[in-house]
């Protein structure tokens, strides 16, 4: 069946290697005849903190830069800035008039975030979900990759759906959502993390540079305090053997590294250069064609402006729709 795949990513940094093998190597792997690919950045969305406006502008470019590089073509996938299609903050503003305050108090990403910064509890951070209703509902996505955090605020969006559509009519597609992007850890066991900047691997690190980050802080099965004592793989090692699981290619060599690590075969140590050699192989093409497009400026320019164009006119159509249907007219 044919999709229209959409994922956004907060303009807050450069991508790091959990968005990498969690979230970007499937977006390109919908890349495929037949779906309709958009891939945003959410610069409305990372306004919340109100970044300066030299890291909002500057940030957008680069993971621009970091998606192509990643393999997303411009020509196969739609890649556009939030803030290009003003027809998406609309749209949030029609959809807020049926969205009751308390759901979106009881949201644990919103409730996170105020205990976080409790001198900052913005009424962005509890529209948050809305705007995300309004990113994926415009384009009437089919399909939506997030990760496991994500999910109440896709199931708001969901929800949003079918309250317009009940009340004015069949209108907006449900989303499907895919769930198993996958949980990287970060060098301390915890979800790697873009705002935790210690336990992240940045994808513009060089291999020795990681591989130094991996010795020093990867922290592996804390029961096993001997080269000689087993350890557990698949249960307590904490930064590496799950990496493993996700660059290390093939079954066969995933396995044996498993069983070495069980039998005391090997030590953490040897096992944490191979996991970082094999991180390498992954790395290594990503940071060449990263080279290729560094200062390539009017190029992300271009394809910003392109996308751009090719995503409002799909969310402009529906949100005629939703003007239309709510006695909304533009004189
Ligand atoms: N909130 C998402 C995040 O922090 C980013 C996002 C914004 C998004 N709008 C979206 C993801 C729409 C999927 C669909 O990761
Ligand atoms: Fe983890 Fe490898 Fe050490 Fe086993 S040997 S605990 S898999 S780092």
């Amino acid at each position: 069946m044919s999709q229209i795949v959409l994922s956004g990513i907060r303009a807050t940094s450069r991508l790091q290697l959990g968005n990498f093998l969690g979230a970007v190597i499937n977006f390109v792997k919908f890349q495929q005849p037949g779906n309709t690919c958009m891939y945003f950045i959410a610069d409305l969305h990372s306004l919340t903190t109100m970044e300066s406006p030299e890291e909002i502008r500057g940030n957008l470019t680069e993971i621009v830069k970091d998606y192509i590089a990643a393999g997303l073509d411009p020509e196969q996938s739609i890649i556009y800035a939030q803030s290009s299609i003003p027809e998406i903050s609309e749209l949030c503003l029609y959809l807020s008039m049926i969205q009751q305050v308390g759901e979106l108090e009881r949201i644990p990403t919103f409730k996170e975030k105020i205990k976080k910064n409790p001198d900052n509890v913005n009424l962005g951070l509890l529209t948050y979900p809305v705007l995300m209703a309004a990113d994926i509902l415009g384009p009437k996505a089919t399909l939506v990759p997030v990760g496991e955090d994500q999910v109440p605020n896709v199931e708001l969006a969901r929800s949003l759906a079918r309250k317009f559509n009940n009340r004015f009519g069949e209108t907006f597609i449900l989303p499907e959502m895919m769930t198993e992007m996958i949980r990287v850890p970060g060098l301390d066991g915890k979800k790697m993390s873009k705002s935790d900047a210690d336990n992240a691997i940045e994808l513009s690190m060089t291999i020795p540079v990681i591989r130094e980050r991996y010795l020093k802080f990867g922290v592996t099965d804390i029961e096993r305090k001997l080269r000689s004592d087993p350890g557990d793989p698949y249960k307590r090692c904490q930064s590496v053997y799950p990496v493993h699981e996700l660059v290390t290619v093939g079954e066969i060599e995933i396995r044996a590294i498993a069983n070495a690590c069980l039998k005391a075969e090997i030590g953490c140590v040897e096992c944490k250069h191979q996991l970082v050699d094999n991180i390498a192989k992954v790395l290594e093409p990503f940071q060449a064609a990263r080279v290729e497009i560094v200062d390539k400026n009017d190029f992300v320019r271009e394809v910003l402006h392109e996308g751009g164009k090719k995503a409002r006119a799909l969310i402009i159509e529906t949100v005629k729709e939703v003007r239309e249907k709510i006695g909304i007219v533009i004189y």
